[in-house]
């Protein structure tokens, strides 16, 4: 049975990876890791904030010592509450790289095409197989159009295309009015994966204290109908590997990001919960399911439930939709 798969240009023995999250932090957890068979790692993020702060004394432009800005900074993590200060980051990187036999991918975590990126160069040299990139913002400013969102964003993959040989994945949100276009604009600029999607940590409110209550839940299942959709479309459609991550958290739900077009499928939440152990468990739960299917290479498998045949998809989303809603039956 052949589950290998091809992500960012490497060979993998199969699908399943760890996404960026703290299963990142420790060497010994990637090590862990790797022990339990997952294909890759993705290194929990350096963000543009730490690398601003520590190499300017700012963040946002802001200065945190100054009060006018107290206010606006005050939500931010102080550089002591990060796990890893940028150049720990980077030393952090090289042991892992030393360590372990599976491609590392470092991640920055940014919103804007400024100095901090020099550092995506310090991550290379510190021995990184790959960069994920995350553009993850709530653009709250009501005065920005869309179109201004979507040429930050792929100026900055120009301009990390410019300074790395090394693949870089961009993560991305959803939240666009024309999705695949940007997916396509990002293949333009060279972007070798595309990660989707991130998930919005959308504060709650507490009633009693009257604010807003952030919190991180592990995700489930049900966030996963978002990125098939997405895989659907744009598999076959973009050059760049397509990488599923939010809501895989079963093989059943790995096999249908793989049915929908993903070449690699990331987990954190699922990992968290039940250890590196469950990388294994989900290969298993392919081969079995495909053994089952009298299947025997994941090529017979990648994108099968894609939109890749579909002259018109487009009508074919409004037709689901419209056939949807006239299932219901009280
Ligand atoms: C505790 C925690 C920490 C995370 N840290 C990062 C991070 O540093 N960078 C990043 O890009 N994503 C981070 N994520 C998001 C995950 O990489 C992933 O996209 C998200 O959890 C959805 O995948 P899942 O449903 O498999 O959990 C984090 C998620 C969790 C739960």
């Amino acid at each position: 049975m052949e589950t290998a798969t091809s992500y960012l240009g490497f060979r993998l023995p199969h699908p399943f990876m760890a996404g960026a999250s703290p299963l990142g932090w420790h060497l010994d957890t990637v090590k862990r890791l790797e022990d339990a068979g997952c294909a890759a790692v993705v290194l929990h993020s350096l963000f543009e904030e730490q690398v601003t702060l520590a190499a300017g004394g700012r963040i946002r432009h802001m200065d945190p010592l100054n009060e006018e800005f107290a206010g606006a900074l005050a939500h931010f993590p102080s550089a002591g509450d990060y796990p890893l200060g940028p150049d720990e980051y980077a030393r952090h990187v090289s042991r892992v790289k030393q360590a372990v036999k599976i491609p590392v991918i470092g991640s920055l975590n940014g919103t804007t095409a400024q100095s901090w990126l020099a550092f995506s160069r310090i991550i290379e040299q510190a021995g990184a197989d790959a960069l994920e990139l995350n553009l993850y913002e709530v653009v709250t400013d009501v005065t920005v159009p869309g179109s201004h969102i979507e040429h930050q964003l792929v100026d900055v993959v120009k301009e990390l295309k410019r300074v790395l040989k090394i693949p870089i994945a961009v993560k991305l949100s959803p939240f666009f009015a024309a999705f695949g276009n940007v997916a396509k604009q990002l293949d333009g600029a060279g972007a070798d994966g595309l990660v989707m999607f991130n998930r919005f940590y959308q504060p709650d409110i507490d009633i009693k204290t009257m604010r807003p209550s952030p919190k991180v839940e592990l995700s489930t299942s049900a966030e996963l109908l978002l990125r098939l959709r997405w895989l659907a479309i744009l598999h076959g459609r973009v050059r760049p590997s397509l990488a599923v991550t939010g809501g895989v958290a079963t093989w059943d739900d790995g096999i249908k990001a793989l049915l929908a077009g993903a070449d690699a499928v990331q987990m954190v939440s699922a990992l968290l919960r039940h250890g590196p152990a469950y990388v294994s468990a989900m290969r298993h739960g392919l081969e079995q399911w495909m053994e089952w299917h009298k299947l025997t290479r994941l090529d017979e498998v990648r994108g099968r439930a894609s939109l890749k045949q579909t002259a018109d998809p487009a009508a074919f989303e409004r037709a689901n939709y419209i056939r949807a809603l006239q299932s219901w039956r009280s």
